[in-house]
Formats: C-alpha cells, sequence, structure tokens
C-alpha cells in the first residue's frame, strides 16, 4: 500500500497486522497504518476497540500474530533495542517501582535505554511536569494525578523521538489534562511524534493533526482533522423522484445535484452549519420545474454515521432499537483508507 499524499517516509509504518490472543480471540484484523514525522495522531475507538494492542505490538510489548512494523526504519522485532530507544511509553495501566523516589526512578528509566545520565534533562522533564518540589518523594507517596505524571517523566527520560500516550486522560483531573495537552503540544513543537489513543471524539478533535478510527480489531477511517471536521457539518437531502429524469436539468446547476439510481433519485450535500443551506430555495425551484417527489429524506455524512455506530457500540443494549437504525451505511466503505 502506497499512500500518496505521505510526504516523506513515515516515521512508523504498520502493514497487515493482526493479534489472535490465547484462547482464539482476534483483538486485530489486518491494521495498516503510516505515522508521519512529528504529527500528533489520535486513533480514537470505544472500549476493546484494540488500541492498546496496537500501541502495545508497534513497542515489542505484545507479540503480534500476523504482519509487519518498522519504528524510524527498524523492525520493531528483530531490532528491538533501536526501535524500541525511538519510543516513549506512557502505558494506560499505571505500574511504578513504589519505594523509589521519583528522581531515582526518572533517572533510572534513561539508562535502561542506554543512555548517558543527564541530569540537567531529567531536572528539565521533572520541572515541566510540576515534579521538580517532588523530586525526593516516594512514588508510593503521590496522589494518582502525581503517578501519572511520574509515568510520563519516566517515558520522556531518554528524550524519545516519538512518544505513545494510551487513554492519557482517562480518570485525570482538569489541572493534569490541561498541563499534559501544554506539554504534548510542546513536545511537538520540537519534533516528537506524538500517538495518542482516546475514546472521547472532543478529545481528538482538540489534540490531533490527523485522527484514525478503529473499531473491532479494524481501522475504519484515517483522516486529516480539518477534512474531518468539514465532513462533519455535511448533510445529504435525499429526493425519490415520481419520474425519473434523464440529466440533471440545467435550471438546477447551482445546487451541484447528483443523479442516481437510474434518474430516480436526486441528492443535494450541503453544509448544515452554513448560514444559508440552499434547500429551501432548492425546493422552491424543483416546484416552479414541476419536478414532483415521492419520498424525501436527510441523512448525516457517513462519518457521522460511523461516530454515531461507535459509541452507540459502547452504549449497547441500552438503545438496541436504534441501534440497528444507526448500522453503517454503504458509504462507510468508501471512507475505508
Ligand atoms: N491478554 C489478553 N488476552 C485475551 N484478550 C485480550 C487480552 N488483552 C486484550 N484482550 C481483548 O482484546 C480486545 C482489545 O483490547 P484492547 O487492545 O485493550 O482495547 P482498547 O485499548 O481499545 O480498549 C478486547 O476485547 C480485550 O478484551
Ligand atoms: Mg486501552
Amino acid at each position: 500500500m502506497k499512500d500518496t499524499n505521505m510526504p516523506g517516509d513515515p516515521i512508523i509504518a504498520v502493514r497487515g497486522l493482526t493479534k489472535t490472543y490465547e484462547g482464539g480471540f482476534q483483538a486485530l484484523k489486518g491494521v495498516d497504518l503510516d505515522i508521519r514525522k512529528g504529527e500528533i495522531f489520535a486513533l480514537l475507538g470505544p472500549n476493546g476497540a484494540g488500541k492498546t494492542t496496537l500501541i502495545n505490538i508497534i513497542c515489542g510489548i505484545v507479540t503480534p500474530s500476523e504482519g509487519t512494523v518498522t519504528v524510524g526504519g527498524y523492525d520493531h522485532q528483530k531490532q528491538y533495542r533501536e526501535a524500541r530507544k525511538l519510543i516513549g511509553l506512557v502505558p494506560q495501566e499505571l505500574h511504578t517501582d513504589a519505594f523509589e523516589s521519583v528522581w531515582a526512578t526518572t533517572n533510572f528509566s534513561r539508562g535502561l535505554f542506554g543512555k548517558a545520565p543527564d541530569p540537567a534533562h531529567i531536572e528539565k522533564v521533572l520541572k515541566d511536569l510540576s515534579l521538580w518540589d517532588k523530586q525526593k518523594a516516594r512514588i508510593m507517596m503521590l496522589s494518582g494525578g502525581m503517578k501519572r505524571r511520574v509515568m510520563i517523566a519516566k517515558a520522556l527520560s531518554h528524550e524519545p523521538a516519538i512518544l505513545f500516550l494510551d487513554e492519557p486522560t482517562a480518570g485525570v483531573d482538569v489541572e493534569l489534562r490541561r498541563d499534559m495537552w501544554a506539554m504534548v503540544r510542546k513536545l511537538r513543537e520540537s519534533g516528537v511524534t506524538i500517538i495518542l489513543t482516546t475514546h472521547y471524539i472532543e478529545e481528538a478533535e482538540q489534540m490531533a493533526d490527523r485522527i484514525g478510527v478503529i473499531s473491532k480489531g479494524e481501522i475504519i477511517l484515517v483522516e486529516e482533522k480539518a477534512d474531518l471536521i468539514e465532513k462533519l457539518g455535511k448533510k445529504e437531502l435525499r429526493l425519490s423522484l415520481q419520474e425519473p429524469l434523464s440529466a440533471v436539468p440545467p435550471e438546477l446547476a447551482e445546487w451541484k445535484l447528483e443523479l442516481g439510481q437510474d434518474g430516480h433519485l436526486l441528492t443535494y450535500t450541503f453544509d448544515s452549519q452554513a448560514e444559508r443551506t440552499g434547500v429551501p430555495s432548492l425546493m422552491r425551484r424543483l416546484a416552479d420545474l414541476n419536478i414532483g417527489f415521492a419520498d424525501i429524506e436527510t441523512r448525516q455524512s457517513s462519518l457521522e454515521e460511523i461516530f454515531v455506530n461507535l459509541v452507540h457500540d459502547q452504549n449497547a443494549g441500552q438503545n438496541a432499537d436504534q441501534t440497528a437504525d444507526a448500522s453503517l451505511p454503504d458509504g462507510e466503505k468508501d471512507s475505508r483508507p
């Protein structure tokens, strides 16, 4: 697969990745993904979609069943040390050496990646994370939020080129969330590539340059955030005509209509957030031209339906009827990368 929009080589290239856990559950079903150098990429998906599995495989913690991953050109398994050196990982689950001090654990972490000691760098990291005055404290004495800050400090201790944040803001307080986003933006400015997972659409929207949506072990869409937001505002007006048309009449040219289903269906795509959607004037013009319709329907762009579907997945069972209605439209297949 060659993505022609890709400027330069991807810093991470994932190809044909599958993962079947012991017991037979398939958590990833053939994932292809390129991460661009220097971007903030948000991997968005409901709980159980496979986000942590994917990240852990890239980081060499979980073994894939099939497929390849390169990180900075290194194979994540055959050249594990080189690949892993480039990566800082803030895992979803907190696990730290409870008896160590903040300074010791951060400093030690750097050494694990074969980097020479650099007290000035550790000091900077701890200061950036508001941990400097806690440097001598034992980790077990810290609050949950502070422990999470320590996990980030450890991930940054060896100056990684790529930072993974797995559900960084799940269950954290407002202050830490704010600090974290400030830190992420600063790191990106310094050239670090950032991949974060989240199940909040809003978070992905705020932070990311690009968004990938994963559902049930498949990446169902990868988009520039700007394009995504534009599409989210789009709506479709679908008119089933009483009499088929052989072509869109010239009098309707300004609406850029599409004619489908052997001339039986007229589709108008419009920006639902625009001041003038063009819908009322279109209806008037159709009446003037004596074009009658048997049915009229509006629908959100397929992207929004994908999101609606994801949310329904998360709330499965609560609204069984609506879940059936929200099943993915044909258009969804078109958005697959
Ligand atoms: N070690 C494991 N053994 C068996 N199944 C697992 C294991 N880890 C994760 N899974 C399953 O794989 C699926 C994806 O999990 P995960 O990657 O953690 O999803 P996410 O991070 O998107 O919530 C889930 O259904 C989960 O129960
Ligand atoms: Mg997870």
